[in-house]
């Protein structure tokens, strides 16, 4: 196999293209280099080739397609061949389907406003409901919307396509047959502007006869709670939820239908009575609408529903694959406490839910689940940190003899849960933990014969898991869930090693634009909630997020279209920083200004922050000027970077060498991004190196400072350091938090410590990726993968080992789009291996000692080279 991983809009057979030039990708794999590739792109049906581009070199990895217009829902096939040296062909295949285009017809409908519904949300007209325990906060929770239609079909289609969205979460289903495995669709996207729908091949689920198209929405992120500003909390977008769809039937005869949704459909609630992201579910089975989804049900007693025109809104179809379950997990262990509930740990810190099998209730019991991230002292749930997120999920039984209880329509970021009201404490076999995560395949690895290095690794990839969810959010649990920048921005390079999220990001970059404003400033978080207002003043480090997270996703991929589209955006940030401190250092219009955020012992002054955050995006976009052919403007940023360099130099670095707050966030920024003369680096090095030994080897580094920690005393030649840094298990490193049994990174460094406990409840997450930060560089510098300066898509690499005797054995694998970059090491048995594809050009670095690497396997002896062993 030398190509793999095709994918269209950087997805696999997506039915939903709507973009006037899909790109092509896929990923190399032990192709020679002098190899060429041909394109092509054939509509299905009449066989016709529609687009062809030939004789690319075996470099490339992805093209887009810029034939003719493609017109809507029409299925292609294309083709990637290759001929190695020999001239020999080999063909590889994949397919799309175009999506709507903008041809919708189909009209949003929703529940009438006029609502059978009293002031505490429950139903006028409607079964004797059982009394929930709501809260003040869903209190007013209308259910969610249960939507149906008959369909009458003179005979099964031969092909059937749903396309549909929803303003809200929506689940769909065909006579009862759920559509899709998709979670919380459409995700969250800035919806006043563009919502994303979904398309699925239903024909195996319609049938001659009647049929039944019965979908649910509920609030999601668009009328339900939503961030943390307790003023406006819920119905940020609209006040009730919407749905559009439109159902494409052809027949064998070649007729076609359209079923779409208009004033036809009619409307009930049923046995969800709340669901909502924050709060939690809510479901009475005493208000269940037994068989509503299948095709005899008589719906003759509900509501005819809302038609609401389409507005200018894009729909879009989807550009990253939407959140799924990613896999379940089995308790570790259920504790029953004093008074009857039962407390269950599964181990591991996630975003999602519990699926709990009820056996033994009676009709009318009510059973809680409540859920948090670690236990008090005495052992009960701890929630406190999840300020008004209730994450409360609720069931009154049927009392069947089984029943199974799983929300649909929220999610919690947990890791125990406390289950209240069952007749007998559940047995392990009960209950199971469901992830729910936007990341669909991992991609490297890395693991050490060092417990602690994995386990690090591993709470940082489960934190990417838990908070990759629709957009990529600080933290899953309490009521903010946001998708920041400077998280992101920090995080976004370890994020591609680790998992297949460039189309992810792409899509949130996606968002970042959207929330740009006209003068160049970028705010905080993507998308901004409509209700918030202090978001959108750009600060240093979180709104160039606009230049280095494109950057981050070009310099992995080398996918220059996207630079290139990317370039207006990060320049007009660059030219807003610019012209507000008339080309001088940052020190106006520093919006929110949060400095290293939770930094610890030590506080980086913010003008050392703004100023080298400043000059590190005009650097990174000199270079993505110059990648994408623009020397003229490329000189001109470079002119200024030079003149801000003098700036920092002078105002913020003292004779002695001293960086402005002598901290190790100033001196990794100055240090890593070359911010002083080579002749003063020494001085500064010695500072940095100084200061963590003189605490014993302890950091103090923030949300920014963090990922060149370890880097920069690497570059600076105390790997030792480094590792010492790594290896920590005092306060603070991420050693403590893991002694203490963080199973995800967290947002604090003193999150929870023995002198003092939790931190302030007011903001303390366990499970926020930003420090994870650190594995860039277990893969870059421990292992020592790491891109040749102005290398993108891994074209040109170096492969320089960290070889320090404490770790004895490693193994990391790149997926780099020109195949698997992996290297291992033993040093007890004395020897290294290192495997390169063909298309990659390679060169060696053991402990000085440098060597170009052939393509293929090259194993080498570690008996000459100075491992400390
Ligand atoms: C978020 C962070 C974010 C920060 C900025 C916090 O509330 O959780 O991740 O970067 O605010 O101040």
């Amino acid at each position: 196999m030398s190509i793999r991983h095709l994918r269209t809009d950087g997805r696999t057979t997506p039915l939903e293209v709507d973009s006037d030039h899909p790109r092509l990708s896929w990923t190399l794999d032990t192709l020679a280099p002098d190899a060429l590739i041909d394109v092509s792109l054939i509509e299905a049906r009449s066989g016709t080739t529609v687009w062809a581009t030939r004789g690319l070199s075996a470099d490339t990895t992805t093209v887009y397609y810029d034939g003719p217009p493609l017109p809507a829902r029409t299925a292609y096939d294309w083709h990637v061949v290759t001929h190695d040296g020999d001239g020999a062909p080999t063909t590889y295949s994949t397919s799309f389907r175009t999506g709507m285009r903008g041809t919708w017809t189909a009209e949003w409908i929703s529940r009438p406003r006029a609502p059978r519904f009293t002031s505490t949300g429950d139903e006028l007209a409607s079964p004797p409901l059982t009394e929930l325990p709501r809260s003040w906060a869903t209190m007013y929770n209308a259910p969610p919307l249960q939507l149906r239609r008959s369909i009458d079909l003179a005979a099964a289609p031969r092909e059937a396509t749903l396309y549909i969205t929803s303003r809200g979460v929506y689940r769909a289903t065909i006579n009862g047959i759920r559509i899709g495995q998709d979670e919380l669709t459409p995700g969250w996207t800035d919806y006043r502007q563009v919502i994303e729908y979904q398309a699925y091949d239903v024909t195996e689920t319609l049938a001659a006869g009647a049929n039944a198209l019965a979908v649910e929405v509920a609030d999601g992120w668009w009328s339900g709670y939503l961030g943390y500003n307790t003023r406006s909390h819920a119905d940020q977008y609209g006040d009730r939820p919407e749905l559009l769809a439109e159902l494409h039937l052809t027949f064998a005869d070649g007729s076609r239908r359209v079923i779409r949704t208009d004033g036809e459909w009619r409307e009930n609630p049923g046995s969800r009575r709340v669901s909502d992201l924050l709060m939690g579910e809510y479901i009475d089975t005493a208000a269940d609408t037994i068989g509503w989804m299948q095709s005899g049900y008589d719906d003759s007693g509900w509501q005819a529903v809302d038609v609401i025109e389409r507005d200018d809104t894009t729909l879009r179809g989807q550009l990253a694959d939407p959140v799924r379950i990613h896999t379940t997990l089995s308790p570790l262990t259920v504790t029953p406490l004093a008074d009857g509930a039962a407390i269950v740990d599964i181990g591991q810190n996630i975003s999602g839910r519990l699926r709990l099998r009820i056996r033994h209730a009676q009709r009318g019991d009510i059973i809680e689940i409540r859920h948090g991230e670690r236990l008090t002292g005495e052992g009960q749930l701890y929630t406190a940190n999840l300020r008004s997120a209730e994450a409360r999920d609720i069931y009154v039984a049927s009392g069947d003899a089984e029943e199974v209880f799983e929300p649909a329509f929220t999610f919690h970021g947990f890791q125990y849960a406390e289950i209240r009201g069952l007749r007998r404490p559940p047995e392990p076999s009960d209950v199971e933990a469901v992830v729910l995560s936007s990341i669909t395949q991992r991609a490297g690895s890395l693991t050490t014969s060092h417990p602690l290095i994995n386990r690090i690794a591993q709470n940082a990839w489960w934190s990417q898991v838990g908070n990759f969810l629709a957009v990529p959010t600080d933290c899953p649990q309490r009521d903010e869930r946001l998708g920041w920048s400077a998280d992101t921005q920090i995080f976004a390079p370890t994020a591609l090693l680790s998992a297949d999220v460039d189309a992810f990001l792409r899509r949130w970059v996606l968002e970042l634009n959207a929330a740009q404003q006209p003068d160049g400033c970028v705010p905080d978080v993507a998308p901004v909630p409509p209700s918030s207002r202090n978001f959108d003043t750009g600060a240093p480090g979180w709104g160039d997020a606009a230049v280095l997270v494109p950057w981050s996703i070009y310099t992995a991929s080398g996918d220059i279209t996207f630079l290139r589209q990317q370039l207006p955006h990060m320049r007009a940030w660059v030219d807003y920083v610019r012209s507000a401190n008339d080309g001088g250092l940052w020190t106006s219009r520093l919006g929110n200004n949060y400095g290293d955020w939770l930094s610890v012992d030590a506080d980086t002054p913010r003008r050392v922050v703004a100023a080298a955050y400043q000059i590190r995006s005009v650097d990174t976009l000199v270079r993505a000027l110059r990648h994408a052919g623009r020397a003229g403007e490329a000189d001109d940023y470079e002119q200024y970077a030079r003149h801000l360099r003098e700036l920092f130099e002078r105002e913020l670095v003292d004779d002695e060498g001293r960086v402005l707050g002598d901290t190790q966030t100033g001196y990794c920024f100055a240090l890593a991004w070359d911010l002083v003369h080579e002749r003063r680096r020494p001085a500064l090095a010695a500072h940095l190196a100084r200061d963590v030994s003189s605490r014993g080897a302890r950091l103090t580094t923030g949300f920014l400072g963090v990922a060149l920690l370890c880097p920069t005393l690497a570059r600076i030649g105390r790997g030792d350091l480094a590792v010492d840094l790594l290896l920590q298990e005092e306060y603070p490193s991420w050693g403590y938090s893991i002694r203490h049994g963080a199973t995800t990174t967290w947002e604090r460094w003193d999150g929870w410590t023995e002198r003092t406990g939790f931190q302030t409840e007011t903001m303390n997450s366990f499970n926020h990726y930003s420090f994870g930060s650190i594995v860039q560089w277990l893969y870059e510098g421990l292992a020592g993968i790491t891109q040749n300066q102005d290398s993108v898509g891994y074209r040109s690499i170096t492969i320089s080992p960290l070889l320090d005797p404490r770790v004895e054995q490693l193994r990391a694998v790149v997926h780099s789009p020109r195949g698997e970059i992996s290297v291992a090491w033993d040093l007890v048995e004395g020897w290294l291996e290192a495997v390169v594809p063909p298309t990659v050009e390679a060169t060696i670095d053991l402990a000085g000692e440098v060597a170009r690497l052939r393509p293929g396997v090259t194993r080498r002896s570690l008996a000459q080279v100075s491992t400390g062993h």
